[in-house]
């Protein structure tokens, strides 16, 4: 194929207009109100940055230092990187409602080929980040059954770790403690180990068949899984805040700016979901006002409680006893309530088990709209008839967490998953800027305030910090750009299968015929 043709493949784009006809005939049930998306917002929001990385980004790690009592500098930080990207979804999303979040709006900015590369980008955030999210429920089902010790037989209150680990963490576990790994774990043939994160796929298969079932059964769900959640993290601030010391706060900033800095991108984490609402734009009843309310809604929320309960965990434990498994329930053990700890830690499943039920439903939406622009086989998009769900995708998207869920190391998920969340919010921004000039009588219901200047701190603050952070996360910062690598090679084959291109040009045709059609109507 002549160079000139691949090119402008390449760069081929969807107008809005096609975009919403195709949107139009899709199959997908419209029941979702702005109480539904704000739970989706803060179900996919709150979970493992906030119950375990808060930790981390305090005391800092094996990979960089901590912000100490700082650590609300960083969630500042990391809300402003995270609340201009936010506007720029609430724009798009408002004035494009189709599902397939920050894929579907590179299709109508930069063209085919950038749209692949984001929705492959997007994977990193929604799949690779739920096996981190998986794993470390499991770590909270351990820590809530060992609180049953009385009452529970010994099997079930302490499962064998190599029911709940994966092989890299048994062998690390052993040479750590000086074990013969085979007194630790069967090995098949004596040669090849095995050690399973049981729980993990335990959850992920039950959400994958709870997703099938319909989108409002799981917001359902979660509904009930963010109450409880939201209920005990206001518990922990109210009860934590008679405890607090002042005097725990000095040092504020132990590390200076660098440590402030780690804290951020690190404590990103905790922050990255808010964007999974604008996936599911195609089932909200009124998305030109609901989904700018609820992204913005979700974002506000949870910085506010993020802060607090900043505040008063390192208010309640001095700055070298915070825990970096599970920080929130340890500080209160630290003050005594270890009833209290044991509730947390029901608190914790609850945000884990909605943040996996909710990536699990982006991943799916945005593979729906990659394989309806025919970068999927057509047989994966099929729709059940009866629960009207993508439940190929559904099953896919469950299948490859749980594999995942067997070998993939938990901190590099983690950080992987940041670096693909900062490139596709830096994306989105840059899809703002496009728009603005290419199409700047298009009806906005919602409008970025400060244009260009929003979306431009936008993709400074979040590509400063991806930057920055590079420096010190070596492993994850090499893994990031094999990724890219490997989209681009698929893109290459697959992009240009002769199976393929007949099959977008026949959609090109009827996207045209309807919006020919709503011309004239
Ligand atoms: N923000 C989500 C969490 O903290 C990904 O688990």
């Amino acid at each position: 194929m002549a160079f000139k043709t691949i090119l402008s493949n390449m760069l081929i784009k969807k107008s809005p207009d096609e975009l919403i006809a195709v949107s139009k005939k899709s199959e997908l049930k419209k029941t979702l109100n702005v109480f539904d998306l704000i739970v989706i917002g803060i179900g996919a929001v709150v979970g493992t940055g906030i119950f375990t990385i808060i930790g981390s980004a305090i005391q800092g790690g094996p990979e960089g230092v901590g912000a100490g009592p700082a650590i609300i500098i960083s969630m500042v930080l990391a809300a402003i990187a995270c609340v201009f990207s936010a506007l720029c979804y609430s724009e798009i999303a408002a004035m494009i409602p189709v599902a397939g979040s920050a894929y579907t709006y590179t299709y109508a900015t930069m063209g085919e080929f950038m749209a692949w590369m984001v929705g492959w980008i997007l994977m990193l955030e929604y799949a690779i980040g739920n096996i981190t999210v998986a794993c470390a429920w499991t770590g909270y089902l351990a820590q809530f059954l060992k609180g049953f010790k009385h009452i529970l037989p010994h099997f079930v209150t302490n499962f064998p770790l190599w029911l709940r680990n994966d092989y890299r963490y048994m062998f690390a576990f052993c040479d750590k403690y000086g074990l013969d790994p085979h007194s630790q774990m069967p090995f098949i043939f004596d040669k090849i180990p095995v050690a399973i994160n049981l729980p993990a796929m335990f959850i992920v298969l039950v959400l994958t068949l709870l997703l099938i079932r319909g989108v409002k059964e799981s917001t359902r769900v979660a509904s009930i899984m963010v109450g409880i959640n939201m209920f005990m993290i206001i518990s922990f601030i109210v009860v934590g805040s008679f405890y607090v010391k002042p005097e725990n706060w000095v040092p504020f900033a132990p590390n200076g700016f660098e440590g402030v800095f780690m804290g951020a991108f690190l404590i990103f984490f905790a922050y990255i979901g808010f964007d999974a609402i604008s996936t599911t734009a195609e089932e909200t009843e009124n998305p030109q006002r609901d989904l700018p309310i609820a992204i913005l809604g979700t974002l506000i929320l949870c910085t506010v409680l993020y802060v607090l309960v900043a505040l008063v965990l390192t208010g309640t434990v001095p700055l070298h006893h915070i825990d970096t498994q599970a920080p929130i329930a340890h500080a209160m053990r630290m003050i005594g309530k270890d009833w209290f700890a044991g509730l947390l830690s029901v608190g914790a499943l609850c945000a884990l088990t909605s943040v996996l039920l909710i990536y699990q439903l982006g991943t799916t939406r945005i593979l729906y709209a990659m394989s309806r622009d025919r970068f999927l086989p057509k047989s994966l998009r099929l729709i059940h008839r009866k629960y009207r769900t993508p439940h190929v995708l559904t099953w896919i998207s469950g299948i490859v967490v749980i594999i995942c869920a067997l070998f993939m190391d938990l901190s590099i998920s983690a950080e992987l998953c940041n670096f693909g969340t900062f490139t596709s919010f830096i994306i989105i921004c840059i899809a703002v800027l496009i728009l603005r000039k290419t199409d700047p009588d298009r009806l906005r219901p919602f409008k970025v305030p400060f244009s260009p200047l929003f979306p431009i701190l936008g993709i400074i603050t979040c590509g400063g910090l991806m930057v920055y952070s590079m420096k010190f996360l070596t492993t994850s910062s090499l893994y990031f750009p094999l990724w890219l690598l490997i989209g681009l090679l698929i893109y290459a084959g697959y992009g240009y299968n002769q199976k393929r291109l007949e099959e977008k040009a026949k959609l090109m045709r009827s996207a045209k015929i309807m919006k020919l059609d709503k011309v004239e109507k």
